[in-house]
Parts: C-alpha cells; structure tokens; sequence
C-alpha cells in the first residue's frame, strides 16, 4: 500500500494476553483455568445489572464445579468512579482474595484491571495514571465480556472518572493485560438493542482510529480491518434480532480484534473528543464515540486518504473508479447511515447538547490532548471546536 509510511521503519510492538479463550459456551473454563493458575480465592467484579441478567450464574456454577471458593464484588458503576476501584482492592485485601474474575462491560473489566494493580501495588489507582507507571504486577484477573465493545478483555490499559475533576484518566501498563481473557458470545445475548449498538460502535471507533493512526503496525492493521468488515456486516443484524448467534458470535470476535489492534494501535480523536460527551452529559461511552465518528472522519481524511478509502471497502462500500477523498466520502454517508439503522440520533442537539455548550465541549476535548499525536491530522482548538460545531 502507498501508505506504507504507517509501518515501515519501527519497531512494532503486539501485546495481548497469554491465553485468549473465544466461542460459545466458553463461560464454561472459568472454574478450570482458575485451578490452571493455582488461585484459591477468586471475587467475581461485575455490576447490580448483570447479576440480574443471569450472566454470573455460569460463573458460579463453573467455579463450584472446579471447587473454587469466591465471593462477589457487583458495586461497580458506569464510567467507574476511581473510588469504586480503591474499594473493590480494599475488599480484595480484607478479604484475601488472590484472583479476579471480572465480569460485564468495559467498566467491571475496568475495575477488576484497576483493582489487580492497586491491591500488590498499595496507594491509590489514581496514584498510576500514564502510561507504565505502574511498579509491580497485579494479582491474576479473568476477564469475561457481556457486552462486544470495549475489548477491554484484551487491552493493557483502563479508564476512571476521577470525581476530582470530573474528567477521565487513562492507566497504561502491560500488568493490566488480563491473565485469560474468556470470550463467550452468548453472554452477550440478552444486551439490549441499545446497548448492543452503543458498545459495537465503540469497537468500530477502536478499528476505524487505530487503522488510521500514526502508531498502527501490521498486526494492527490485519486486525482492525478485519473488525471493521464484520461490524459492518453484523452491528445492524445483531441490533436487529438479540438472538441472531451467528451475528453476536461475530460482533464478539470483532470487538476483541479491535481491541487487540488498539492495544497495539493507538486511538485518536474520535476517543479524545468523546470523553467529555459522557463525563458533562452521562452518555454512554460508546454512544459518545458514535456520535463522534462521522465528523471525525471529515475532518481527519486529508490526512490519510488512502486508508479511509480502504476502511470503506471494508466496509463493503463499492469504491473501484473514485479517487482515495471521493471513497471517503461514501464512508462518510455509510456511517451516518449505520448509526441511523442502530438509531443513535448523530447530532448532539439531540442530546440537548447546543451551541452554548461549545467552551465546555472545547475544554473537554483538549484535556484529551494525549490522544492527538497518533490522529492522522493535527488539532488546533480552533479545529477541536469546528468539529464539535459541525456535529451540534
Ligand atoms: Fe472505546
């Protein structure tokens, strides 16, 4: 490819897991790899919703199977507060629990990530924010996704809301890669259709930014194409029909590629601008990254024509004869149409997010700014806030 500039001449690092365990049925190993890893004492970290939606039910009976011995942590909040981590880690110690399974969307993988390190490394989990400050590893964590969005089952990093501020602070560290990550799609099932189109938003906004971000490498790229050719076929049939396996198989398998190549990868301004939609407004974090995409793109693809216009094919969109800007341009419509098949409105009027709200939207996204050196295009604040303009 052209653009070959995105991977020649670097050294390229893939980080992942140790052990991956994906497809139906899979809940089913947790009791086992739990003995595998020489744990007696496992806490399972999960929020009030899922232990309503019967998802940590074959958690437990695994784990009785195995003759594991565990309690339960479901205090978790969305957009997990960083206090809710402090004490997640204070009950782990008390409690002298030697393993983690966190279970549920990004935010109990978050927490148990969070609360892994906090409990070997002492202090705070805000005390680690950036990137590889993080002294020591933490104690063993399984992490099992019910939603297919954040690949947060695969990554080395996790997101608190610090209360201080009320803004997002973002941990990086290889100690935060989960010790198995079990990928079963049929967790995933009894999502509703809203939260089945917020959280496979967000893992297309994880390939889509990776996929044009200065830092991707050729294990990202394989990856975050191949996520974005399967969300495009089954974010709109897994929406559709919450029992369609075949679609939450796929959406399954997208989200963890997508998030094995942002791992890698790197995200951009998509996230970056995201962030303060969901902090000053409470939107869901996907949610806020959909709405950010399209116009995200538009002002990004000057910068990378060429890779746009592939992230269109992927997309299934017909390119042969235009030119790399006329390609992107289809993307462009494409993704206002697949957020309009999921019904997440992509204006923020819609939210009752106005024009009066643009200094704070500015202010948010430039508090982001650690997210904009991997961009394809560079942002000013008069840029940051003519792309919030063109989305309100
Ligand atoms: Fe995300």
């Amino acid at each position: 490819m052209a653009d070959g500039i995105f991977t020649m001449n670097k050294v390229n690092i893939f980080r992942s897991p140790n052990r991956v365990i994906f497809g139906n049925g899979t809940v089913s190993q947790v009791g086992a790899e739990v003995a595998r890893i020489g744990a007696r004492k496992a806490l399972i970290v999960t929020d009030a919703g899922v232990v309503k939606g019967g998802m940590i039910a074959p958690v437990e009976d695994s784990l009785k199977k195995a003759k594991i011995d565990y309690g339960l942590f479901d205090r978790v909040e969305a957009e997990p507060p960083a206090r809710v981590v402090d004490e997640c880690a204070r009950e782990i110690r008390e409690k002298k629990h030697d393993i983690i399974i966190g279970v549920g969307g990004g935010s109990s993988l978050d927490v148990s990530k969070g609360a892994s390190i906090v409990v070997t490394n002492g202090g705070k989990v805000l005390d680690y924010v950036g990137n590889d400050l993080v002294p020591r590893p933490g104690i063993p964590k399984i992490l099992l996704p019910t939603t297919a969005g954040t690949g947060s089952e695969v990554t080395r990093v996790f997101v608190v809301t610090d209360e201080a501020d009320n803004d997002k602070k973002a941990i990086f560290s290889d100690y935060n890669l989960s010790s198995v990550a079990i990928i079963d799609p049929l967790l995933t099932v009894s999502m509703p259709p809203k939260v089945t189109a917020d959280t496979g938003m967000d893992a297309l906004v994880h390939a889509v930014e990776t996929y044009v971000s200065r830092q991707a490498t050729p294990f990202s790229d394989i990856l975050a194409l191949e996520a974005i050719s399967l969300i495009g076929e089954y974010l709109p049939v897994a929406y559709a029909k919450a029992e369609n396996i075949e679609a939450r198989y796929h959406m399954s398998l997208a989200a963890t590629l997508a998030g094995l190549a942002f791992s890698s990868g790197g995200l951009g301004a998509v996230h970056a601008l995201a962030y303060v939609l969901g902090t000053e407004y409470h939107l869901s974090h996907g949610r806020t990254n959909a709405i950010m995409l399209p116009y995200v793109v538009d002002y990004n693809k000057m910068g990378a024509p060429g890779r746009y216009a592939r992230i269109a094919q992927a997309m299934g969109e017909k390119t042969a004869g235009l030119s790399a800007l006329q390609a992107v341009e289809r993307l462009i419509l494409r993704l206002h149409q697949l957020l309009a098949d999921v019904r997440i409105p992509d204006k923020l009027g819609a939210y009752g997010i106005l024009a009066g709200d643009l200094p704070k939207l500015v202010a948010g996204g430039l508090r982001q700014r650690r997210l904009f050196p991997p961009n394809p295009r560079d942002l000013t604040e008069e840029d940051v806030e003519k792309i919030y303009r063109s989305a309100l």
